[in-house]
């Protein structure tokens, strides 16, 4: 008989792929609804809904914000039916919440789940984070190369000019100067508005979507979703916590952080096996988006395990009556 504090990532697997479904189908009446905010409550209200129904003991460790902040989905929450095993629960009911709203390309919903203790509890503070795809030596770039660097030193890797290179970046005005000097390397880059989980991912698919690396400043939380993806995947991630004031540095502390220069490796962040499913919600690169047609929704998710590198894409098909 399997001991409740075995972390059976096969048999959690799809209930962690129907958790992320109910997120993404609860926000498709709101894709293009000019209303975030509705979009991620709706999101958060079917995420916990669906989690409350796994055999597990869950914590949340990276979820939509401090217990008073949020009042669902909050760090720290206990999700699950309260049998089974201990887990340690990241996610993100919508990342790309503006996305959503908009109607512009790669939003999704995404959750990771490992044993308890094996994540990172990133505070919600930037980090500043570079990624690339697997099948390259350990190190083959890192935090301390210039961005430029980074670009030639993947180049070198690939075998091929840095012109071949095309890097994704959040358009944002911090990273006006990073954009310059890639720019003087001849690598294409990609700005994408928001969600950066999906940037990352996007470079362990690089055949498919065309990005070979991804660099710059976005959200710590995410830079851990992110981790835990590649985990399964393949792929390297670093990322530096970045503290703009002492509450930031007091969220650190408060999540267990002592070394605030510390660079994480895709390892540090999740420590263990971890399961990972992400649903499309609008159309991207690495998902398609929620499809209506009378009387169906149709969702596409991804779902992977760290432990075997298996990667499954599913398509559902809900009947709205
Ligand atoms: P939301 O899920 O809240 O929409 O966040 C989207 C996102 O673009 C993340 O992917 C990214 O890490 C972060 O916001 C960047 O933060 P900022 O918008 O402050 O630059």
């Amino acid at each position: 008989m399997a001991r409740t504090n075995d972390f059976n990532d096969r048999m959690l697997s799809l209930g962690l792929a129907r958790v992320s479904e109910a997120a993404a189908l609860a926000s498709a009446k709101l894709i293009g609804r000019g209303d975030e905010k509705a979009a991620d409550q709706a999101a958060v209200n079917a995420m916990r809904d669906q989690l409350n129904k796994l055999d597990i003991r869950g914590t949340v460790v990276i979820g939509e914000g401090e217990r008073d902040e949020a009042p669902m989905l909050y760090i720290g929450e206990e999700v699950g039916s309260g049998t089974g095993p201990e887990v340690d629960i990241a996610l993100d009911p919508l990342e790309g919440t503006t996305l959503t709203a908009m109607d512009m390309p790669n939003a999704l919903t995404v959750i990771a789940m490992g044993p308890r203790g094996s994540m990172l509890h990133a505070p919600d503070v930037y980090m500043d984070k570079l990624a690339i795809g697997p099948g390259f030596r350990p190190g083959v770039v890192t935090m301390d190369m210039s961005p430029s660097e980074r670009v030639s030193a993947l180049a070198a890797a690939k075998g091929c000019s840095t012109e071949d290179i095309t890097v994704c970046i959040l358009q944002r005005p911090r990273h006006e100067d990073m954009i310059a000097e890639i720019r003087t390397t001849g690598a294409a880059i990609r700005l994408i508005t928001d969600g950066d989980v999906a940037g990352v991912i996007h470079c362990a698919e690089s055949e498919l979507t065309g990005i070979d690396m991804y660099m710059g400043q976005g959200g710590a939380p995410e830079g851990v979703l992110a981790a835990a993806a590649l985990k399964c995947m393949g792929g390297q991630i670093f990322g530096r916590l970045l503290f703009r004031n002492d509450d930031e540095r007091g969220r650190a502390t408060k999540a267990g952080i002592t070394n605030f220069d510390r660079v994480y490796t895709r390892d540090d962040m999740v420590t263990g096996d971890v399961i990972f499913a992400a649903t499309g919600v609008t159309d991207g690169s690495i998902l398609a988006g929620i499809k209506r047609e009378v009387g169906y929704l149709t969702t596409e998710t991804i779902l992977m395990r760290s432990k075997t590198g298996s990667v499954r894409r599913m398509t559902y098909r809900n009947p709205t009556r």
